[in-house]
């Protein structure tokens, strides 16, 4: 492992460490998808903490759960949970006012259903991903397979008649394949350099048919907690 990467690893593992402290009694809690959301699960398990304090876990993606189940930890349906307190979830990018961009794993629609489901979404992660305007890392929109390349057309005319300027664009692939989510979709990467609108980009682009959700988390999180290489945690509410 290279220097970079052996920092990015402490600095997010630093803040999933921080981040135990909000769990609480008999919690519902939704476990996130990504490194750092794994470097949580590891710290969950090894400090036995879901029957020390009688927790109750969602995950947001087969990959999570995978990890979580191995390491001997339970996981609930969502469907079965229903509401959850916390859900603690990594990011690609925050903002400001705790907008987000997520999905560089591939997870963001259940990461969005789970996020949606809970009282408090925290998110935890390097101090890299603060960002003052989102937007250099692509936006990931999910998409039905069917008529992929029209609704890809349809993405752009929106962007063209709504004066969105993107850079580029890039279907996800994984073993030169296009990747499929753990509900079956596409994932489209936009690369737009600068999103001047979270919110309204974000109702736009789920408006399109073909369109299942896409990245842009916004009022969903509450606070970002974030790690650097020497353990600094900083932990940010909006407009901090
Ligand atoms: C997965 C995600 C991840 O939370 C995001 O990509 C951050 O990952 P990492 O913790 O590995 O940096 O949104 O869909």
């Amino acid at each position: 492992m290279g220097i970079q990467a052996k920092d990015q690893d402490l600095s997010r593992s630093s803040a999933a460490l921080y981040s135990l402290k909000y769990f609480e009694n008999k919690m519902k809690v939704g476990l996130g998808t990504g490194s750092t959301a794994e470097a949580l699960v590891r710290e969950i398990a090894a400090r036995n903490l879901q029957n020390e304090l009688d927790l109750t876990f969602v995950s947001t993606s087969t990959r999570t759960t995978k990890l979580a189940e191995s390491l001997g930890l339970s996981i609930s349906e969502l469907s079965d949970v229903k509401y959850l307190d916390l859900v603690l979830d990594g990011t690609d990018e925050f903002d400001s006012e705790l907008n987000l961009i997520k999905g560089g794993g591939g997870a963001l629609l259940q990461e969005k259903i789970v996020a949606s489901s809970a009282d408090s979404m925290k998110v935890i992660a390097s101090i890299s991903k603060k960002v003052d305007d989102l937007g250099k890392f692509p936006l990931p929109i999910e998409i039905i397979c069917f008529g992929w390349a029209s609704t890809l057309q349809r993405l752009d005319n929106l962007f063209a008649s709504s004066g969105v300027i993107f850079n580029s664009k890039s279907m996800r692939t994984e073993n030169n394949k296009f990747f499929v989510t753990d509900e079956g979709h596409f994932i489209v990467d936009y690369s737009f350099e600068k999103i001047h609108d979270p919110s309204a980009l974000e109702q736009a682009i789920n408006q399109i048919v073909g369109v299942v959700e896409c990245g842009l988390f916004v009022g969903l999180c509450d606070q970002a907690v974030t790690g650097t290489r020497d353990g600094i945690i900083e932990v940010f509410d909006c407009n901090d």
